[in-house]
């Protein structure tokens, strides 16, 4: 060896032991936040701190934690804890190695920070087993301006055989405060995201579902973690998280003895264990965390800012106002009955006519949920002259048009069930099990990925002027088993399922990246920014009754933005509930998110006609406020009083928006008044009241001119107090 190429080598073994002998401080920061690790070489990584930014950080790499009283061991909790070593409580990670070792001791090798651009910085701490040739990377990307830090990890190996992943997290968050309010979601068909909040006590609270398709309908991979206090809006140090995934997901928070919180949130490990290759990778979903010094109400401007740039598809458009023909049609329609709401949709200045379910099959005619799904050609016998006409006809009245899918489902009544019943989800030789009539068809199946594409670009080819699909999903997984996965491979199907149904939004998007996509599965069925990522909106139930709409938006706002909310107004008594309620109320609600209508128009009468043609007119003004500005909360529909009010108030504070409900009677008991929030304190604004009918008037200020300072420290009071009153109040500045 030449002495050049040895003096080369001594230096650089010298520089590589001088990196083993320091300690790195990694921080992962947003305009407002910290996350700050410490690291050695060969050593655990450290998870220090999360919260508001501090100033000094040289302090952290000397800090003591409290340790274990039967070892001398530091107690600090590790950044990404593994079942190995003195861990005891929940882990991150389990695996068992090639030689059936059970247990994995990850160390630090190095940390990467870079600049994605001038607003996300991305992290990557790498990690080994102290033993082993296993190699964990644990990836931040921290979003400066929206607040957001989104984390996933990564392993891989080199091991001889297979090693087996039993769990995989996306994040554990340690925390440690006197006590914990946890703020979780949940809900079914027709009555998703509610909130429940409780102080957690020891031992382990899990948030899961193991549906695997329709995952969010009833408990959401989201929580509000409020520290020392319940959650409040303004004021308090708050956590938050929600996982981007559409499988079975799990999130368990554990108190332990020392008073210590451990949040773990990934894909769900029931059943899943992977059996893993050398040399191949393993990804987890991302987690996205967000942190507020000042209540939940700043965390949901962070996520919806987040999500309107990088969450959702057109974020930064507003989207259009929509007749779906669904609660207006169902399956029963021809023709005429569809270019009928077709015309009435051009009269009340919707911009757009969706047709839903019933649409296609021929020997199996879908005119149920009984048959023809999976049979996407159109019924000649509804609809002789194809989409083609239809779109036509809505373009030519100066409307869109969109169509209804659900590519994933079969009924067993379908020529396709028939053809390739080796695509059906089914556990060996089993019954499967039906729900709504229809079978799950397996995208761990290339095939199937490709039947999925190509069925949307079918659709879409029926007409140039086809500008919307809605895409529907409307069972989760039962008797789980796929004919494609290998035998010793069935447990990768939660999986394979999810990364299959990504690949196939991933072409659908590379081929039509304008279309717009709504979200649909059964209504929050896939409330989650793994899928939301590739859509436009979200369909956030089936219920479409204003009251229940209150509450599930209420939750559903917590973390996913209002631009992506369809919102519908649709007939009294309400299809799902029965309840009767005024037309104004329903407008009212749903034009706190993205407005659209779900009923027969002609079943609406002429003075309706007219309030309706007129509320549209109101939101399409009112529009940019509520898509693209910042949600305030004013008055939560769980407190003890029966009201309901929130505002919406454009990023220049030009403009605001302010909605407020009465729930019950109130007779004379209570009135409502509310100090707005978000507004410029130094400018005047005009109110002007929305959605009057007569010389009804809920506020006593209609058209005077107010200061924001006022405004938000007097408030104003309403006169509204029966069920279901409602009043819609536009600021501007004067
Ligand atoms: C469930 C959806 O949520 C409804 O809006 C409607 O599209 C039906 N499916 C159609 O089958």
């Amino acid at each position: 060896m030449k002495k050049n190429t040895l003096i080369f080598i001594s230096l650089y073994l010298f520089c590589l032991n001088l990196t083993a002998q320091q300690k790195d401080v990694i921080r992962i920061e947003t305009q407002d936040q910290a996350i700050i690790l410490t690291a050695e070489s060969d050593d655990k990584v450290i998870f220090q701190y999360w919260g508001r930014k501090v100033n000094s950080t040289a302090p952290f790499l000397n800090r003591k934690i409290k340790g274990q009283p039967d070892t001398s061991d530091d107690f600090a909790s590790q950044l990404y804890p593994a079942y190995g070593g003195r861990y005891y409580l929940t882990p991150a990670l389990k695996l068992t190695h090639a030689d059936g070792v059970l247990t994995t001791e990850l160390v630090y090798i190095n940390s990467e920070n870079k600049a994605l651009d001038n607003n996300r910085t991305e992290t990557v701490v790498h990690l080994r087993d102290k033993l082993y040739p296993v190699f964990v990377d644990v990836r931040f990307v921290a979003y400066q301006r929206e607040n957001i830090i989104c984390q996933s990890v990564e392993i891989r190996h080199n091991e001889n055989k297979d090693i087996k992943v039993e769990n995989l997290a996306s994040s554990y968050i340690p925390l440690h405060a006197e006590s914990y309010y946890l703020t979780h979601f949940n809900g079914t068909w027709s009555s998703e995201m509610l909130m429940e909040e409780e102080e957690l006590t020891h031992g382990i609270k899990v948030i899961e579902t193991k549906k695997g398709v329709r995952a969010t309908q009833s408990e959401s991979p989201s929580f509000l973690l409020s520290i020392d206090n319940p959650a409040n809006e303004d004021t308090g140090e708050v956590y938050a998280g929600t996982l981007a995934w559409s499988g079975n997901y799990k999130l368990s928070f554990e108190l332990d003895e020392t008073g210590k919180l451990g949040i773990i949130s990934g894909m769900n490990s029931f059943a899943s264990t992977f059996t893993l290759k050398a040399g191949k990778k393993l990804q987890t979903p991302e987690m996205v965390l967000a942190y507020s010094a000042k209540g939940t109400g700043q965390i949901s401007r962070n996520y919806h800012d987040w999500a309107r740039k990088y969450g959702m598809m057109h974020g930064n458009e507003v989207n259009p106002v929509i007749l779906n023909s669904w609660e207006g049609a169902y399956f029963t329609f021809d023709e005429k009955t569809l270019t009928d709401m077709i015309d009435s949709a051009a009269k009340f200045g919707v911009e757009m006519f969706v047709l839903d379910d019933g649409w296609f099959g021929n020997k199996y005619p879908r005119n149920g949920d009984n048959a023809g799904l999976g049979d996407w050609q159109v019924n000649t016998k509804k609809l002789p002259r194809g989409i083609g006409y239809l779109a036509d006809y809505a373009v030519n009245k100066g409307i869109k048009f969109g169509i209804w899918i659900e590519p994933e489902m079969v009924n067993p009544d379908s020529e396709l069930a028939k053809k390739h019943p080796e695509w059906i989800v089914k556990s060996g030789k089993r019954d499967i099990l039906p729900m709504r009539n229809q079978w799950l068809l397996d995208l761990s199946n290339p095939q199937v990925q490709d039947f999925v594409v190509k069925t949307f670009d079918d659709v879409i080819a029926l007409s140039p002027n086809i500008s919307y699909i809605k895409w529907d999903a409307n069972r989760h997984v039962d008797n789980v088993g796929s004919e494609y996965l290998p035998a010793g491979e069935q447990a990768h199907f939660w999986y394979e399922y999810v990364k299959g149904l990504y690949s196939a939004y991933e072409r659908i998007r590379a081929k039509h990246p304008d279309i717009q996509i709504q979200l649909c599965s059964s209504g929050g069925g896939r409330l989650e920014y793994g899928a939301l990522k590739y859509h436009d909106e979200f369909w956030a139930s089936d219920n479409t009754n204003a009251l229940d709409r209150i509450f599930i938006q209420y939750g559903t706002n917590i973390f996913f933005p209002t631009i992506a909310t369809a919102s519908h107004v649709s007939t009294s008594p309400n299809h799902q509930t029965g309840m009767m309620t005024p037309l104004k109320f329903r407008f009212d609600v749903a034009m706190s998110g993205r407005l659209g209508m779900e009923l027969q128009p002609k079943d609406i009468d002429s003075e309706d006609y007219e309030f309706a043609t007129k509320a549209i007119e109101n939101y399409k003004r009112i529009r940019p406020i509520v898509h693209l500005g910042d949600l305030y909360r004013l008055v939560s529909p769980y407190g003890k009083n029966g009201w309901a009010s929130h505002m919406f108030v454009s990023k220049d504070k030009k403009e605001a928006v302010y909605f407020a409900y009465s729930l019950k009677y109130h007779g004379r008991t209570t009135y409502l008044e509310t100090k707005l929030k978000g507004l410029d304190p130094q400018k005047n604004y005009k109110i002007t009241e929305l959605n009057t009918r007569g010389w009804n008037r809920s506020f006593y200020g209609d058209g005077q001119v107010f200061t924001g300072d006022y405004l938000m420290k007097v408030g104003i009071n309403l006169n509204i107090g029966n069920p279901f009153d409602s009043s819609a109040l536009m600021l501007t500045e004067e």
